[in-house]
């Protein structure tokens, strides 16, 4: 999974700012970089394995001549991080720069009649191949633009494509087939790009580029076709509300933490969803036969909370699955009755499209929740929510999370609605709870972060620690995990805090940490005694809890005390708030860089 961009200027170096986009595209893979410019009649190319900051130290990536221009950050996925492997990859006579993003299934075939054809290859990269294929293409077509038609109509697989020629000097040509491509448009310049906050500082105007298309970026301007039948696509750009800066990390050290704070902006954003939509998913989930909730990380994590909500408001039984699962779990037994509510905050998870196709396969009904709009998910769903996030950079999941919650919430109270499953007073209660979420996000914001930053001062040091919770708690105990795990690579576990009885509490010695989260709910007395199970092996509890919980505050060393107010079912979201700044600050404790984890990267676009 890697991000690819590329500009053409009226005047001006392209090199400076193909580096600027491709800083806003680290997110999307950062083990190595490269740009190619073109410039009376030649290629110009640098590239190395490394992040981007090291990488232009090394070779200085904004001294390169020319106007017009392609760069690409990546994440390896076939070929090591080494310079060699990094793009953009070239033909033999090095007239042609190619840059990827996504993965083509067929390389190695195609390789192999290259070289027989006298191809020399220069990586062990699945990218390589393009730029040889249309070296060989340009062979027989005298247009450039039909020779990258001709070769993507070989390809078999995923791809963002961006290529350039000396044989026609003053174009990009780009191709997409599932890996996400968008167009920025300003009077003076052209970009193209895996994500808009790549070129958010020079434009506002973009446009998607559609499975299955081409684009012609030259200084005429954009010509769009369908790779097919070479039809004309009309499209205009349309205008990203996000401004420049809302990629920016405006004065926080991390985007994460800057991603956690604008949690409670979000979340009013997100309780202004278009009602349409949400009426029109409503419905859907109400005539459903059986509903699916299908996603990968943190969007399982509120597929699962979901399920509860559904259950518990709706009385909608749903099944929460983890989506790289979801062929193998259900693959057959999918049919036409079948319902999936499939969310992913990229929209371009490869697990979670997979699965979405497979059901589609099966003529199973796909409702989508993600947050960028365009996105993969967006085109493959019968009806789709986007969530209003706004951009998240850092590739911990945080605002998301908790937007995905509210959506989730939303859709369970209008279905208890419809379905009359909760009394009048109850609904008023629960969406008059729910208007006041975003303040309360605030206020544990602006109360308890300093409380959390000391406490992971105190357990630094500590190797391995367990998050548990019941019912809905349980799924908040996951994501706290994944988001420790993730960021601070401590070793951590988490259960359903009944199951810890059942092997787990066999790891408990003096001194291990056990992270409890305790809304005031059905389970309290159940979680009360978990704790004393866990406090009789010596383990130091530290319990998220609600405001005056007396009872937990004697059993704990150490305590969170947050102040909601909130009807259970809604619990979830002020709750995860304390374990996103206690996975950041443990991080911050421990040297890392909480916006870039080793090994991983924002959309995981592989399968
Ligand atoms: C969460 O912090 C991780 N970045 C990861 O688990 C993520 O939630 C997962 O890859 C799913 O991504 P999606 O929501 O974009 O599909």
């Amino acid at each position: 999974m890697c991000g690819i961009f590329g500009c053409i200027l009226k005047t001006g170096q392209a090199a400076p700012v193909i580096h600027e986009g491709l800083k806003k595209l680290e997110y999307r893979g950062y083990d190595s970089v490269g740009i190619a410019t073109i410039d009376d009649g030649n290629i110009s190319l640098k590239k190395d394995s490394g992040k981007i900051d090291e990488v232009h130290q090394w070779h200085n990536l904004d001294d390169m001549p020319g106007r017009l221009g392609v760069g690409h950050t990546r994440w390896a996925t076939h070929g090591a991080p080494y310079q060699e492997n990094a793009h953009p990859h070239t033909d033999c006579k090095n007239q042609i720069a190619v840059v990827h993003n996504g993965i083509i299934e067929n390389f190695a075939e195609l390789k192999s009649e290259l070289v027989e054809k006298g191809h020399i290859f220069k990586s062990k990269t699945d990218t390589e191949v393009i730029a040889h294929l249309v070296e060989e293409k340009l062979k027989k077509l005298s247009s450039f633009v039909e020779a990258v038609r001709e070769t993507v109509k070989m390809l078999e697989g995923s791809y963002a494509l961006a290529i350039i020629s000396v044989a026609e000097p003053n174009k990009i040509v780009c191709a997409r087939k599932e890996s996400p491509l968008v167009v920025g448009v300003a009077d003076d310049s052209l970009y193209v790009a895996s994500d808009v906050p790549a070129f958010l500082s020079k434009t506002n105007k973009s446009l998607v580029i559609e499975n299955g298309e081409i684009v012609v970026l030259s200084d005429n301007g954009y010509q769009i076709h369908k790779i097919g039948d070479w039809q004309s696509v009309i499209r205009k750009p349309e205008l990203i509300e996000w401004a420049p800066e809302a990629a920016e990390k405006q004065g926080y050290p991390h985007f994460m933490l800057k991603e956690i704070h604008e949690q409670p902006i979000r979340l009013r954003d997100t309780l202004r969803l278009q009602d349409k939509y949400l009426e029109l998913m409503t419905t859907f989930l109400d005539r459903a036969g059986e509903v699916f909730l299908v996603a990968c990380g943190t969007s399982y994590h509120a597929c699962l909370a979901a399920s509860y909500l559904f259950s518990k408001l709706s009385f909608l039984a749903t099944h929460p699955v983890i989506a790289s699962e979801f062929v193998e779990q259900h693959g057959k037994s999918v049919n036409i009755d079948s319902t999936l509510l499939v969310v992913s905050q990229s929209g371009e998870t490869a697990d979670t499209l997979e699965a979405v196709e497979s059901a589609r396969l099966r003529a199973a009904t796909v409702l989508g929740l993600t947050n960028i709009v365009g996105s993969t998910l967006t085109r493959v769903s019968r009806v789709y929510i986007v969530q209003q996030s706004g951009p998240e950079i850092g590739v911990a999941a945080t605002k998301t999370f908790t937007s995905q919650i509210s959506v989730l919430s939303q859709l369970a109270i209008r279905l208890a609605k419809k379905r009359g499953k909760v009394s009048h007073t109850e609904i008023e209660d629960l969406e008059e709870s729910l208007e006041r979420i975003p303040d309360i996000a605030e206020e544990i914001i602006e109360t308890k972060e300093q409380k959390v930053k000391e406490l992971a001062k105190k357990y630094g040091n500590q190797k391995c620690f367990f998050f548990l919770g019941r019912g809905m708690a349980s799924a908040v105990a996951l994501e706290g995990k994944l988001k420790l795990m993730e960021i601070s690579y401590i070793p951590s576990l988490a259960y359903p805090a009944g199951e810890s009885k059942h092997g787990p509490i066999s790891l408990i010695e003096s001194g291990f940490p056990v992270i409890f989260i305790c809304p005031r709910d059905s389970t309290r007395r159940s979680i009360i005694g978990n704790i004393m199970e866990m406090k009789a092996r010596g383990a130091s509890i530290i319990a998220i809890i609600e405001k005056d919980d007396e009872e937990i505050k004697k059993l704990a060393d150490d305590y969170i005390e947050i102040d909601t107010g909130l009807p259970e079912v809604l619990s979830p979201i002020p709750f995860v708030i304390p374990l996103q700044l206690f996975a950041y600050y443990m991080s911050i404790e421990r040297g890392n860089d909480p916006d870039k984890p080793r090994n991983l990267a924002k959309s995981v676009t592989v399968k």
